[in-house]
């Protein structure tokens, strides 16, 4: 891609150089910086499950450098049973988060580069997987720059933006979807202020968001998500603009859990609510959100804060991670090859099929 600059000082939540890997621990953050080394697919895997990495772009780069850690490791010179290890090991990947569609999106480009390379040796094989997968976490922070690029005429001077969960640098490999509108208007030269939901229970929102934009220095302001449409009423918030893990062909659009409820209240409220999304989650094979598979998390994420207990002992829970907003609330879907409003089934088929 060209016309893109990369920023050395941006926050990159994935290094991936010389075929080592370290990723920033995102389960710890904002009390402590760790960085976790990772060396096999399996370790990816778990990093992956548990959310040391988390977020649908980032999950998608994390499970490609898994993907090239498996092939590197994949003890054969038969280039037909190295495909067939290959699969196996893109299995086990895509099977630890099931909404984002970027990790699907991800494994599928691997394989399709080593099936279309398979008349080539297994050494060439690993080492053009190895590009391949450097090549995913370079394309990820370039396309979130033109991303911010096309959103950021959305947004007027003085804007103040309300989001949910973390769709910013640390949910990419640098740059981030929604926050990446927002620093693309900051460096228009916009006063942007930004209102971060907490995002219960992961707190993505109070623990990453209001993170990386306080080390950006761009204002933000924390609320819990109750909070929402209070400061609506009030007039205190211009627009809403999230990430999103998947968007169906019509349009509609699955993000973390409570993204629903932010949008129903921006229509009651005639405030507009902008989606952030690369080409990669759009998922031009569901017709609808309806399709789209809902992951279910542990109950001690709703019971628990830590080891802290927040709920009686046997009490019921339900915790679904991500919920669907309807096309019909979503005022237009920025991507990196422009914003798609009204008729979302021809422009999502447009910008995607490209
Ligand atoms: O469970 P998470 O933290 O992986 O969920 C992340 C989100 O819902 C983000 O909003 C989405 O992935 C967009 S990230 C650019």
């Amino acid at each position: 891609m060209s016309g893109c600059q990369i920023d050395p000082n941006t926050i990159r939540p994935i290094r991936f150089f010389n075929g080592q890997c370290q990723m920033l621990d995102q389960r710890l953050l904002p009390a402590e910086e760790i960085w976790l080394d990772y060396r096999d697919y399996l370790g990816v895997a778990e990093a992956i499950r548990s959310m040391v990495v988390r977020g649908a772009p980032a999950i998608g780069v994390a499970a490609a450098i898994g993907a090239w850690f498996g092939a590197r490791d994949i003890e054969t010179e038969s280039s037909e049973e190295f495909f067939t290890e290959f699969e196996k090991i893109c299995a086990v990947l895509a099977a630890t988060r099931p909404t984002a569609v970027n990790l699907f999106w991800a494994l599928a480009r691997m394989k399709s580069f080593a099936r279309a390379n398979l008349d080539r040796s297994v050494m060439e094989l690993k080492i053009g997987l190895e590009y391949e997968a450097l090549a995913i976490t370079q394309e990820d922070e370039q396309l979130c720059i033109k991303l911010g690029r096309q959103g950021q005429r959305l947004l007027p001077d003085g804007a103040r933006v309300l989001t949910h969960c973390n769709a910013g640098a640390l949910a990419t490999a640098g740059y981030g979807t929604a926050l990446g509108v927002v620093r693309a208007a900051v460096a228009a030269g916009k006063q942007i202020s930004v209102i971060a939901d907490e995002t219960r229970p992961f707190l993505q929102g109070s623990r990453l968001t209001a993170w990386e934009l306080q080390k950006d220095k761009i204002p933000v302001t924390l609320i819990c998500d109750n909070m929402a449409g209070y400061l609506m009423s009030k007039g205190e918030i211009d627009c809403v603009i999230v990430g999103a893990d998947r968007i169906a062909a019509n349009g509609d659009v699955a993000n973390k859990i409570g993204t629903y409820t932010v949008a129903i209240l921006a229509k009651e409220h005639n405030i507009p609510f902008y989606v952030a999304a690369p080409i990669s989650t759009i998922d031009l094979s569901l017709a609808d959100g309806s399709q789209i598979p809902i992951e279910e998390r542990s109950t001690h994420e709703i019971t628990h804060l830590k080891e802290i207990q927040l709920a009686p002992e046997g009490i019921a829970v339900r915790n679904p991670a991500f919920d669907v907003t309807p096309n019909r609330l979503v005022t237009a879907i920025i991507t990196e090859r422009g914003v798609v409003e009204g008729d979302y089934l021809a422009g999502l088929a447009e910008v995607a099929g490209r």
